[in-house]
């Protein structure tokens, strides 16, 4: 007798075989003749199994007190659904009820609709409903997707440490680490705000890298897209130009696009319904046509044109704020796109330097409703003008002696990107706020005691 996931029963697997399944219950029906319906999931996928126990099981009575939440382990036999042609449901011999509810009436996910504010309270519950559980699948396919995506390009997988002492993105507000409020062996240490140095150090000597990783971030940004804890996957390619990461951005979207509607179309559809969005034909047109490539002067030039749409001004030397980048992508274009060489100086102190000695090689790319999904540059592989940003944003040579060293032993055009993977994942499922794409989320106001 194998335990079998429902998800592998609905492909049709099992048919007429004796299985045994385990899972909770979702919902319970009784009939007047004498048979029960339950909906059990294990969480495998978005379908229930529909379990018919007839009353001659020994402990039928058991079964007649089951609620939302109990888990059972079902034995029987799986048959083609009558009603639903392409259904198939369980024909119980025996269950076991492993799990009561408590108190039924205190459950606190029943089956009725929540609303998102109140299963942020229950971050530990929330998993069980269909919503949270398509969003936490989809996640894990993004996941898997970028490292089967990295693996097949021949990129080399480097995990960069969490504790640092340096700033990667130059004037972070990063989490300091204490030891009993002492400095951890007296020195200044941090949480990674990005594993981008480290990595760049491993580019220069095995070309195609990439980390994965959490990151760290102790803005007061309390809004619907910042979390100060969250995942980047960060890619960089020695013997690269910008040219190059943009391209590569677009084939790693497409690929985890592909992958997830692939993989997971149930749950997407799931996501469809329940945030009424066209998210399926979004990343279909992004699959076959990839994305929007507009300089951050063109961009200026568009806004421009519509400034009366806006509350902030539009002023070349100023980053867009997220009513000109919803404008653009929502708007104007309908679609992701990837704005490159933006001004020197509202961008960090390694992005190279263009011949215009104003602007930078960089690359954002946002999208639709979430904003910037991803960020990269080529790097300033060159000592003298790395020196001089440096000092321009008045960062300490001393303390980037080994990023200099780079520069100095073999020095190599060489470019990367992070992608916020929460972003991404708002912008897959349609979800509205990044608290709601992660289990656990972090952030200022959040309840940390999860
Ligand atoms: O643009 P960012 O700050 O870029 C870097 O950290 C570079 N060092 C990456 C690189 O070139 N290797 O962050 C990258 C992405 C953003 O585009 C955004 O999607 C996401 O990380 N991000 C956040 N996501 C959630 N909460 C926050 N507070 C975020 N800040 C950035
Ligand atoms: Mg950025």
């Amino acid at each position: 007798m194998y335990k079998i996931c429902i998800k592998n029963i609905t492909s049709g697997l099992f048919t007429n075989q004796h299985i045994t399944v385990c899972g909770w219950v979702k919902t319970r029906r009784d009939s007047k003749v004498g048979i029960s319906f339950l909906n059990i999931n294990d969480g495998s996928c978005i379908s229930n199994l529909q379990v018919i126990i007839k009353n001659n099981i020994k402990n039928y009575s058991e079964i007649l007190k089951l609620t939302s939440g109990c888990s059972v382990q079902v034995n029987g036999l799986i048959i083609k659904s009558p009603k639903n042609k392409q259904g198939y449901e369980m024909q119980a011999m025996s269950v076991l009820v492993t799990g009561w509810v408590d108190n039924p009436r205190n459950y606190p996910i029943s089956a009725k609709l929540h609303s998102l504010e109140y299963l942020r309270k229950f971050a530990h519950l929330r998993v069980r409903t269909n919503l949270f559980s398509a969003i936490i699948r989809i996640r894990s396919t993004v996941f898997t997707a970028i490292h089967n995506f990295m693996n097949k390009n021949n990129f080399i997988l480097v995990t960069t440490p969490i504790i640092t002492s340096i700033d990667t993105e130059g004037c972070s507000t990063m989490f300091n680490i204490l030891t009993n409020n002492k400095k951890f062996f007296n020195k200044k240490y941090f949480l990674t705000v990005s594993g981008q140095l480290n990595i760049e150090s491993y580019a220069c000597a095995l070309s195609k890298v990439y980390t994965f990783g959490p990151v760290f971030r102790a803005e007061k940004s309390d809004t619907s897209r910042h979390l100060a804890e969250f995942w980047m996957v960060e890619p960089e390619i020695a013997f690269a130009n910008l040219q190059n990461i943009i391209d590569l951005t677009e084939d790693m979207l497409k690929y985890i696009f592909k992958r997830v509607l692939d993989e997971r179309i149930q749950d997407v559809e799931f996501c469809v319904k329940y945030n009424n969005k066209n998210l399926i034909r979004r990343l279909n047109n992004f699959i076959n046509n990839g994305f929007v490539r507009i300089s951050y002067d063109e961009a200026v030039k568009i806004l421009e044109k519509y400034k009366n749409k806006f509350n902030k001004q539009i002023v070349w030397g100023y980053d867009f704020s997220l009513e000109h980048e919803n404008y653009l992508t929502n708007e104007y274009f309908k679609n992701i796109v990837a704005i490159t060489n933006y001004p020197k100086n509202i961008k960090a102190f390694y992005m190279r330097v263009n011949t215009d000695n104003k602007t930078v090689a960089a690359m954002d790319v946002i999208a639709q409703d979430v904003g910037e999904i991803a960020g990269g540059s080529q790097r300033e592989e060159r000592l003298n003008k790395l020196d001089i940003c440096l000092k321009e944003k008045n960062l300490s040579i001393k303390n980037y002696w080994w990023y200099r060293d780079l520069r100095k032993y073999g020095t190599v055009p060489h470019a990367g990107f992070g992608i916020g993977l929460e972003r991404l994942i708002l912008y897959i499922t349609g979800m509205y706020n990044i608290r709601d794409v992660i289990p656990f989320p972090r952030g200022i106001y959040d309840d940390i005691n999860f």
